[in-house]
């Protein structure tokens, strides 16, 4: 008799916290039994010698989003989803970019119009906002938050999407009020700007000076300005793509006083170097993003800080430009570090070259690993009704993870719309080989078995701070009544 649509049988299973020898029953796109002898279905998957994790999820990465210098990334909805589903993914919260003058309505229209019919993965929003006027604030960000898109990052810096201080405050206030958590891009603007054209003055204009012209006291400057505006209002902030140990720093200090804030970093910061802006014919172009690369030993303190709890998120940030006119060399082939266009791709390798480099060679636990790739995220983005866990009542996500398998990063191989990418020649020890979205398998044997459009957009739930500390000594401390209504 069949009591499931699927079931995966003989793995070892892992969450976040536990790791066990389980066989798992999935029916209607749900897990609805853990255990053994848990009896038959209409599909066996035999999984044993290989590990059953919780479906990845990519919580940074940029997905047919028009930057604000008007460039289209290389991936859309449909080759960006199936990237991210090859490389583990079952769910993704790309961004959804508010630029200047535009209503937060129309873009969240646009964007759902780009997912809906291409997603072959579940999917959110982070909504970016660059403008946010009155209505901005108080009409369209709560609808937005109720429609389930509870977080948004603000820039502080790039001149065309940065937000001043005082604009903070005034999207911290609505965030704190309905729920949501602001992600930021913290680097100093006047820090970069001032490099910058110093740089390109002085003759200074190749791809390998972009690193110079990111000064890491820029980042560690603007983590310790959004703690403090974040801290006065008590709401609580993620730090996106920290590239420097300085500013984990800053961030695990203010988590010790009782900060709400998190921190995130990406494969790039762990696993490349700033050298490689410096390959000839341009080509250190392909390596350029903001944060900007830093130097080899700074990856191992990047490592650490990971190791350590001090970063709770581990993002591709995957910002696919290609190395033409249509991208990277968008204002001509030989543009000063100014105009390339930022950004790396890295969304279908994520996760292999933390399984590799982290689980398989000892750095993170298989536990670790798990929360790094879903669990944490889906407790700090709202997903974790649904998502984050392998667990009876949660949607059907699966990776299985073959430790066995061996493969060498090749931009060939890989499913985005990349023609390179800067993890080429890496040796990764360990395969996700069979994904399930939603009870569905959607890649297997190396092949697509997901149709455009699968994929579901998921409401996520607002911020829930309980059990997160309070700040020490809050500014705004509602018990010591000065009878002030600020209506936050
Ligand atoms: O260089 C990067 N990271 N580009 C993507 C945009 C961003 O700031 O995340
Ligand atoms: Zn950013
Ligand atoms: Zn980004």
């Amino acid at each position: 008799m069949s009591n499931y649509d699927l079931k995966v049988c003989g793995g070892t299973v892992a969450n976040a916290a536990e790791t066990f020898q389980a066989d798992v029953g999935i029916r209607d796109g749900r897990i609805v039994a853990i255990g053994k002898d848990i009896g038959g279905a209409k599909r066996v998957i035999d999984a044993s010698g290989k590990l059953v994790l919780p479906g990845g999820i990519e919580a940074h990465c940029h997905i047919e989003q028009e930057s604000s210098g008007g460039i289209m990334t290389s991936d859309d909805y449909y080759s960006g989803s199936v990237s991210a589903a090859f490389g583990g993914n079952t769910c993704f919260v790309p961004f959804a970019a508010q630029h200047r003058g535009q209503s937060l309505r129309k873009v969240l229209e646009t964007y759902h119009g780009r997912a809906k019919p291409k997603s072959v993965i579940d999917y959110s929003f982070h909504l970016i906002i660059s403008d946010p006027t009155d209505k901005v604030l108080h009409e369209e960000l709560p609808e937005a938050i109720a429609q389930g898109i509870t977080s948004f990052k603000v820039y502080m810096t790039y001149d065309k999407l940065i937000v001043d201080d005082s604009q903070m405050l005034d999207i911290f206030a609505v965030a704190k009020k309905h729920g949501a958590l602001t992600m930021i891009h913290a680097e100093n603007n006047a820090m970069i700007k001032w490099m910058s054209n110093k740089l390109v003055d002085s003759g200074h204009a190749a791809p390998k000076y972009h690193a110079l012209s990111h000064p890491r006291s820029a980042e560690s400057e603007a983590i310790n300005r959004a703690i403090e505006l974040a801290g006065f209002l008590d709401t609580p902030i993620l730090i996106v793509h920290v590239s420097t140990e300085a500013g984990a720093r800053i961030i695990a200090k203010a988590r010790y006083q009782g900060h709400k804030v998190f921190g995130e970093t990406c494969p790039q910061y762990m696993f490349l170097h700033a050298d490689q802006m410096d390959l000839p014919d341009m080509h250190g172009a392909k390596f350029c993003c903001s944060p900007p690369l830093r130097d080899r030993a700074s990856r191992e303190e990047i490592w650490r800080c990971l190791q350590n709890g001090t970063f709770q998120v581990y993002s591709s940030d995957h910002a696919p430009y290609r190395f033409d006119e249509t991208g990277k060399l968008h204002a001509g082939p030989r543009p000063d570090f100014r105009k390339i266009a930022n950004g790396l791709p890295g969304i279908e390798l994520r996760l292999p070259l933390l399984f590799s480099e982290g689980y398989m060679n000892g750095r993170i636990t298989l536990n670790h690993f798990v929360a790094l790739a879903a669990g944490n995220v889906s407790r700090i983005y709202g997903l974790d009704h649904r998502k984050g866990s392998i667990t009876e009542g949660k949607d059907a996500d699966i990776a299985i993870w073959d430790p066995g398998v061996t493969r060498i990063a090749r931009a060939k191989d890989l499913h985005d719309n990349m023609e390179f990418t800067p993890y080429e020649g890496m040796e990764i020890r360990g395969w996700p080989t069979t994904v399930i979205r939603g009870g569905t398998v959607i890649v297997e044997n190396n092949e697509l078995k997901a149709k455009r459009g699968d994929g579901q957009f998921i409401a996520r739930r607002t911020i829930d701070c309980t059990g997160m500390p309070g700040r020490l000594a809050p500014e705004l401390d509602p018990t010591m009544n000065f009878g002030v209504d600020l209506g936050l």
